[in-house]
């Protein structure tokens, strides 16, 4: 693919499993004996969510998924500031505890709005964890209750996170070289 390179490769298969691991064990002690519904948010957390309901499996925790799909990027690495949903939950959340899964907690926007989604829906509590979390970004109050890696403020892909719909695939983190990207 033209222009697309590789600034820096930050976190190889074998680190994302150890952490993934890692995470579904805090997860397990938090919700011990009881089923817990995940939301994942589409598209990016696909991947992470594939292997973090695996390794709650063998932790001994029950979960019942669904998705919901939020956009706030356009084919731009810049966030517009607008949530909007573009295909909602539908699995039934009212009494349950709910935990939001997402690739990357940055300004908090996409975060903040699932969640106020899920509880007006009548969670009775939605936990959120993300794969990735950029502080530095933060714009609205959000800090998540499970957190895989901090990373600075630098553009991430693959494990699920895409450039323009691209990188998706890839097995590994790593920062991209945006201005190689913008043909610069
Ligand atoms: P927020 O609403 O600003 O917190 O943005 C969260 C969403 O922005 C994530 O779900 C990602 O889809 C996207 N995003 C933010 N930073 C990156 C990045 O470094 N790489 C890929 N996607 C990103
Ligand atoms: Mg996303």
């Amino acid at each position: 693919m033209k222009n697309l390179s590789v600034k820096k490769r930050l976190f190889e298969a074998d680190a994302l499993r150890a952490r993934v691991v890692a995470l579904a064990g805090d997860m397990a002690a938090q919700y011990a004996g009881r089923e817990v519904i995940l939301i994942g948010v589409l598209r990016g957390s696909f991947v992470f969510l594939a292997d973090l309901v695996r390794e709650l499996y063998h932790h001994g925790v029950a979960v019942q998924i669904d998705f919901m799909t939020l956009e706030s990027y356009g084919s731009n690495t810049v966030s517009k500031g607008v949530v909007h949903s573009a295909k909602p939950f539908s699995i039934e959340v009212s009494g349950r505890e709910v935990v939001l899964v997402d690739d990357i907690l940055d300004t908090g926007r996409t975060l903040e709005f699932a969640r106020r989604q899920i509880l007006e829906s009548g969670a009775v509590h939605c936990r959120t964890c993300v794969l990735l979390d950029k502080p530095s970004r933060r714009v609205v109050p959000m800090e998540a209750d499970f957190v895989g890696f901090l990373v600075p403020d630098i553009f991430v892909v693959g494990y699920g996170l895409d450039f323009n719909g691209r990188c998706r695939e890839w097995p590994f983190l790593a920062e991209l070289n945006l201005e190689a990207c913008h043909g610069g």
